[in-house]
């Protein structure tokens, strides 16, 4: 679909990339000629990730910024600059908003919004300013409407979104495009972790979508690919939806009701 050699030359970091969406991302950066880091927290499915996909991994947790200081020199010393990142860790659990604890709140907070930040502001701080150039992509959620079910989430992929718009207004002057992608509910590894209860929720969601299917992987990175490279050359602080349009027509209010009636029948 893209030039072969497309980005030749280029250095990507992918957060999470040891599984599901960012490791579908990682492989099209690899298809593409760029290097590519991928980055998450558990050390051993990682380094198998990175065998098979033939780059290099370095573990980190997003919200610990010495973790993040001692990737930013890893790719230093390894590579001597980073061109792409891509803000793709995160994770979340379902819950009504009224049993949410402090500190599943702040976990889910601190995960998907501040780990987001301080990474966008390390690679900036280290690589992207410094160089004049840099191409950030957050993928985020679809939260259009509120995120019945997920409020932590929801309120935190909402952060992202406005951050998304301020740095790219904030940075354009170093030549930094900042875009967000929101999913809707993409067919990966990262559903095999919600309970039956939800899974049967998603099949309902794929039954009702308007395009009738969930999104791929495939869906999501060939976005990504397109955010940061020169064909958006002229578009930075957007969010764009890949969703089928589930942000437009889905029911947004069914995950909330699955889970009531999961806990009270
Ligand atoms: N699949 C969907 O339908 C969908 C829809 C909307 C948005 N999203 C979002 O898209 C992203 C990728 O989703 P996915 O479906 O590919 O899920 P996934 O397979 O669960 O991937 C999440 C990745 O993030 C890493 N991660 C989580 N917390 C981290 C932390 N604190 N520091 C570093 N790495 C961390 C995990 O690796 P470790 O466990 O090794 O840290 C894992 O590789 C997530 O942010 C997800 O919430 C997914």
């Amino acid at each position: 679909m893209y030039a072969n050699d497309l980005f030749n030359d280029k250095v990507a970091l992918i957060t999470g990339g040891r599984s599901g969406i960012g490791y579908g991302i990682a492989k099209d950066y690899i298809k593409y000629g760029a290097k590519v880091i991928i980055a998450s927290r558990k050390e051993e499915p990682l380094a198998k990730a990175a065998e098979e996909l033939g780059c290099a991994y370095k573990a980190c947790d997003i919200r610990k910024t010495d973790q993040i200081e001692a990737l930013a020199d890893f790719i230093k010393a390894e590579f001597g600059q980073l061109d792409i990142l891509i803000n793709n860790a995160g994770g979340q659990f379902p819950a009504p908003a009224e049993i949410i604890s402090e500190k599943g709140w702040a976990a889910v907070i601190n995960n998907n919004l501040n780990g987001t930040f301080y990474m966008a502001q390390k690679m900036a701080n280290t690589f992207f300013i410094p160089q004049k150039s840099g191409v950030i992509v957050n993928i985020i959620a679809n939260m259009f409407r509120g995120f019945p079910g997920m409020a932590h989430t929801g309120a935190a992929r909402a952060g992202v979104e406005n951050l998304t718009k301020t740095l790219a207004q904030e940075w354009a002057e170093y030549n930094i495009r900042v875009n967000a992608i929101a999913p809707g509910v993409i067919e990966s590894s990262g559903l095999d972790t919600y309970p039956d209860a939800i899974k049967s929720f998603f099949e309902d969601v794929k039954k009702n979508n308007l395009m009738g299917r969930f999104g791929t992987v495939e869906d999501v990175a060939n976005v990504v690919l397109f955010y940061s490279c020169p064909l958006s050359a002229y578009i930075s602080g957007t969010t764009l939806y890949v969703d089928g349009m589930d942000h437009l027509a889905g029911n947004g209010m069914k995950l909330y009701k699955t889970l009531k009636a999961m806990m009270y029948g």
